[in-house]
């Protein structure tokens, strides 16, 4: 974290690590808590969407990109089917356990996304043995950018090379471990999320966003250079709370289901006419999600074709229209994130929206290049204006999968 200096309001930044200082603080932390060396160090990113917000678990598009903010894992085996985690969060609280006793329902907390990860790999074929593992991060937490899918895809990867389960080489295998990753999410830590997040981390490219559709879980590489367009993106964690399994997520995805069953198609992403499924819905509530997931597939499908055209300069407009979308029909945004995308667009924003789940998190600002300090005074501004907790801050570019570091 860095403060830029300001007489009266210091602007808060979230750095990301360099591949030597992530691989050194995780090695430092296994060896403090473990005693010997370890195997290597593995890093995974989280990530920001640009757009398709809620379409994952719809059978929709949606378009990340990792950012270069990661989770860093420091990991090596055992031979006796013990488990050990430690993360730099809590260092002196090292959890200790067994791989065969991993299951849903017999770890809690943040060890959840971790420990989850083996037994999500043995119910896919892919067993594994004992592992000690020490965790250090430098992606913000809680702050909706894929810290938990960061964890989860950090150890996904270092057990496959520890153990030679021969997956993290291809699209193809790690397709499969973003599938062990979505069931560690969905099944140890009982938040009912889609897969955008864990394929971010896992199947983006450097320089690319990720355009997923999540009907056959295909991916698309969009070149994505802002920098070239004279462009770049701020990300605005406004530190409002935020969770993904109180209820309120899994709330929207249900009524998707429910809408989904009413019109008779498998996903909402099978609906074509849209006038004519919002005629035959009687609930004025799935009317509007359903609003929402069928315009927002169509703004992704519009975002990707701009900037495929060398247009990144004109999908502001789509961005604009998405927070609307997910302000009014899927009511997931909040006031502070309402007030950041506003107070954004206010100091020169081509367009601004709220990123990942919603209900607090972060939002997006897509700006000319080299005015993020600018817009990030004015935000911090607007926060503290209306009394809100500081924001924090980074500038995302598109940034490499989750590999090996050390
Ligand atoms: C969270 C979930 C994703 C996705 C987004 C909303 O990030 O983990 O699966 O549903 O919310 O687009």
């Amino acid at each position: 974290m860095s403060t830029v200096a300001h007489p009266d309001r210091p602007v808060r930044w979230a750095e990301a690590w360099s591949d030597e200082e992530g691989a050194a603080r995780a090695a430092e932390l296994f060896r403090r808590t473990y005693g010997r060396e370890p195997e290597g160090v593995w890093a995974a990113p989280g990530r920001v969407n640009l757009i398709g917000e809620h379409t994952d678990y719809n059978g929709g598009l949606c378009l990340p990109i990792a950012l270069p903010h990661r989770t860093f894992v420091a990991l090596a085996r055992r031979d006796d089917g013990g488990a050990g985690l430690v993360s730099d969060l809590a260092p002196e609280r090292p959890w200790r356990g067994r791989v065969a006793d991993v299951a849903p329902g017999t770890v809690e907390g943040w060890v959840t996304y971790a420990a989850g990860v083996a037994w999500a790999l043995a119910e896919d074929g892919l067993a594994v043995g004992g592992f000690d593992a020490a965790v250090a991060s430098c992606v913000p937490l809680g702050a909706g950018l894929s810290s938990s899918a960061a964890l989860e895809c950090s150890v996904a990867v270092a057990l496959d090379e520890a153990y030679g389960l021969g997956q993290g080489g291809d699209d193809a295998g790690r397709s499969r471990l973003v599938t062990a990753c979505i069931r560690t999410e969905n099944e140890v830590a009982g938040a009912a999320t889609g897969g955008m997040d864990q394929a971010a981390s896992l199947r983006s490219q450097q320089g690319h966003a990720l355009l997923l559709d999540t009907r056959d879980d295909s991916v698309t590489q969009v070149p994505f250079d802002l920098a070239g367009a004279g462009l770049e993106l701020l990300v605005i964690d406004t530190k409002a709370p935020h969770s993904l399994n109180d209820g309120q997520y899994a709330a929207r995805r249900a009524t998707c289901e429910a809408a989904a069953r009413v019109l008779g198609v498998g996903t909402l992403r099978e609906v074509t006419d849209l006038p004519a499924a919002l005629a035959a819905l009687g609930d004025e509530e799935q009317r509007r999600r359903v609003r929402h997931v069928v315009t927002e597939i169509a703004r992704v499908e519009d975002f990707a074709a701009e900037v495929r055209a060398g247009q990144v300069r004109q999908v502001g407009h789509l961005m604009d229209a998405s927070h609307e979308s997910l302000r009014v029909d899927y009511e997931v945004t909040c006031p502070e994130l309402d007030v950041a995308v506003a107070a954004a667009r206010a100091a020169g924003a081509l367009g601004a929206r709220m990123t990942g789940g919603g209900f607090g998190g972060s939002a997006i600002a897509l700006v000319e290049a080299g005015s993020s300090p600018a817009v990030a005074e004015a935000v911090a501004a607007a926060f503290a204006e209306q009394r809100f907790a500081a924001p924090e801050f980074l500038v995302a570019v598109a940034s490499g999968p989750a590999r090996r570091v050390s």
